[in-house]
């Protein structure tokens, strides 16, 4: 253990989709809806899905490869894997999927973070103590959903909402002494559980009672949901920020959960930031829960939407329900 809280340097970040691409148009093959129906509540147009074999573990390794290059790294120099997925395609650990996957050469610690949407957050919440420990040094968060898999695809208010994707951090000491996480905060309240589920009930022993079994589907109270993030989204975004000695001026970018962009728009009001400050690319991939972050943090880098050596609040809500906040630091050369 270190004598000192060591600081932590974002070192690479990446991320990665599936081609196959899936209009609101396309839907409608499937239900009664409409692309006017859907854009207007949600700001989505389209959404990528995994096809045939493909899944969150191929498009995991691929943001993690990404983000292990940007960070000038080599797979071996990972000491510790953070997965953290909403609608996993393996419950025994996607973490030690992806260990696999990276064919890392000696065993690492790898587990799985479950907090749905706001996995990202999580994990890098639990990287920010491992590394101010000392206990490790090179860690890769992955966050890799294929909810495709686990939706109800009769159940036109949920199926509408999402998509698959992967976005990956690695994160390591920073020699500096500068932290590039100003601000980290996670929260979580199982009152709400009943907003959102994905139940793997399994069954019982043949020998004993056997009790009901709900089929491992997304259900999801769209408009429970909707209300309970509108109630206390905004204002803890604002509270984290004051909470930090920060105002929404020293933000450059925020970078949100793509949930649905009118809950986005009420986090942005509250805070007082102009458009250009927001990151959004929900139009285009839906809602792609635990890596919806990364995914837009990487991709806006990419396209030059965020430039680096900046300021970024990241903020997200998931089933559970968990929610938090970080204020990050975007150094250069991290994308
Ligand atoms: O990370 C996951 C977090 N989840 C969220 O952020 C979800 C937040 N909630 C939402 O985004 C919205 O609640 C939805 C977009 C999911 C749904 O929008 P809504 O305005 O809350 O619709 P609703 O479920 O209250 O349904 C309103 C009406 C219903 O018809 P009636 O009963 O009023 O006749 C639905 O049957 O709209 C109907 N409807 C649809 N119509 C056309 C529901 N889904 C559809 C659809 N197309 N896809």
């Amino acid at each position: 253990m270190a004598d000192k809280l060591i600081p932590l340097r974002i070192a690479g970040i990446g991320y990665s989709v599936p081609d196959t691409v899936v209009t609101n148009d396309d839907l409608t093959k499937l239900y009664e809806t409409s692309d006017e129906w859907i854009y207007s509540r949600t700001g989505i147009k389209e959404r990528r899905l995994v096809s045939g074999e493909e899944t969150a573990i191929d498009l995991g390794e691929r943001a993690a490869k990404n983000a292990i290059k940007k960070a000038g790294m080599t797979p071996d120099d990972i000491d510790l894997i953070i997965a953290a997925s909403t609608a996993p395609i393996e419950v025994y650990s996607m973490g030690c999927q992806i260990h696999k996957r990276l064919g890392i050469s000696k065993p690492v610690p790898a587990f799985d973070v479950a907090a749905a949407c706001t996995g990202l957050i999580y994990g890098l919440s639990i990287a920010k103590g491992m590394i101010a420990s000392g206990m490790y040094k090179n860690i890769l968060i992955v966050a890799t959903d294929n909810n495709s898999k686990l939706l109800d695809w009769t159940d036109r208010g949920t199926s509408i909402l999402f998509g698959d994707g992967a976005g990956a951090l690695v994160v390591t000491q920073a020699e500096d002494g500068e932290d590039d996480i100003i601000a980290i905060d996670i929260k979580s309240d199982g009152n709400y559980d009943h907003l959102i589920s994905l139940p793997f009930d399994g069954k019982n022993c043949p020998l004993v009672e056997q009790a009901e079994v709900k089929p491992s589907l997304i259900k999801m109270n769209g408009r429970g949901v909707y209300a309970f993030v509108a109630k206390i989204l905004p204002k803890y975004v604002e509270d984290l920020l004051k909470n930090s000695g920060l105002t929404s001026e020293d933000i450059d970018y925020m970078i949100p959960h793509q949930a649905n962009i009118r809950i986005i728009q009420a986090v942005q009001e509250r805070l007082g930031l102009p458009e250009d400050k927001v990151v959004t690319n929900i139009k285009y991939y839906g809602n792609t829960s635990a890596a919806s972050i990364p995914i837009a943090l990487a991709e806006g880098v990419e396209k030059g939407n965020v430039k680096l050596n900046s300021t970024a609040l990241l903020c997200g809500f998931g089933a559970g329900m968990t929610w938090g906040g970080a204020i990050i630091r975007l150094r250069d050369g991290i994308c």
